[in-house]
């Protein structure tokens, strides 16, 4: 079975008190992973080595980044690089979250650079796509979101591309309380499965794991991954309050 993964997406959330007593919680919590089960917590940079000592004694419990420059080092004030995730032993990194594309300005182009300088520095990638409800409306969500793969994604190698993390996350359903129907995100999930399948074969496809994002929570976790394309959430809001994101983790395909 490919991986099946919670993420978390903290974002710009709690102090490292709160972090560091989430985190406690998680780690001790009766969570039984088994091998392919993946759990990741994208804490903010300056909490990843503390959230790491504690993540690293549970296995299949990492800490991930919630973003990586686009550019390898140099005079680019705030900018977190590559390396530094690397020397900080860092394996994963959250690409293209569409606070990201919206707010900073990331178009595919830059996501395209911040895969490459992930997978050169041996971080995975967790890249995020997903359409706005203006797009959903007009029904072109499968060649919107098949446009930001292409662009940032399709110039990889099938090797880069095995067992590679996508986040499906349309926008209307981010921190807004709407979810997706499992129908939808499973519309969606075998969508990009297939156009994946199109460019690298079934063989890859079948390895690459694409998770679901966007009002994810305790109770509506386990209808949505159950989902045949579905392998996992990234999960926002309900990452930060530990029962719910407990109860998410436990939700994945056994
Ligand atoms: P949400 O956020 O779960 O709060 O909707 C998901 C995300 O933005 O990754």
């Amino acid at each position: 079975m490919r991986k099946q993964i919670a993420a978390a997406n903290w974002k710009m959330n709690l102090n490292l008190q709160q972090a560091m007593e989430l985190t406690d919680q998680l780690v001790n919590s009766d969570i039984h992973l088994n091998e392919a089960h993946q759990v990741l917590l994208g804490v903010p940079f300056p909490y990843l080595l503390k959230v790491k000592e504690k993540t690293d004694k549970i296995p299949g419990m990492s800490v991930c980044a919630q973003n990586i420059a686009s550019t390898k080092n140099g005079a680019y004030t705030g900018e977190v690089s590559g390396e530094m995730l690397q020397g900080m032993n860092i394996e994963f990194a959250i690409i293209g979250h569409s606070e990201r594309r919206e707010y900073f300005k990331e178009s595919n182009d830059v996501l395209a650079s911040k895969v490459n300088l992930a997978l050169e520095y041996g971080i995975n990638p967790v890249f995020c796509c997903g359409e706005s409800l203006n797009v959903r409306e007009s029904n072109t969500q499968n060649s919107f979101v098949e446009k930001q793969l292409k662009e940032s994604l399709f110039h990889l190698t099938a090797n880069q591309m095995k067992n590679f993390i996508i986040a499906y996350e349309p926008i209307w359903a981010i921190g807004t309380g709407k979810t997706a129907t499992s129908d939808q995100a499973q519309e969606m999930h075998a969508h990009i499965r297939s156009v994946i399948s199109q460019q690298y074969g079934k063989e890859i496809s079948d390895t690459v794991s694409i998770l679901y994002g966007g009002s994810v929570k305790a109770s509506n976790a386990a209808e949505i991954f159950n989902k045949p394309d579905v392998d996992g959430g990234l999960v926002g809001g309900a990452s930060l309050v530990a029962n719910e994101f407990d109860t998410i983790i436990k939700s994945l395909k056994k």
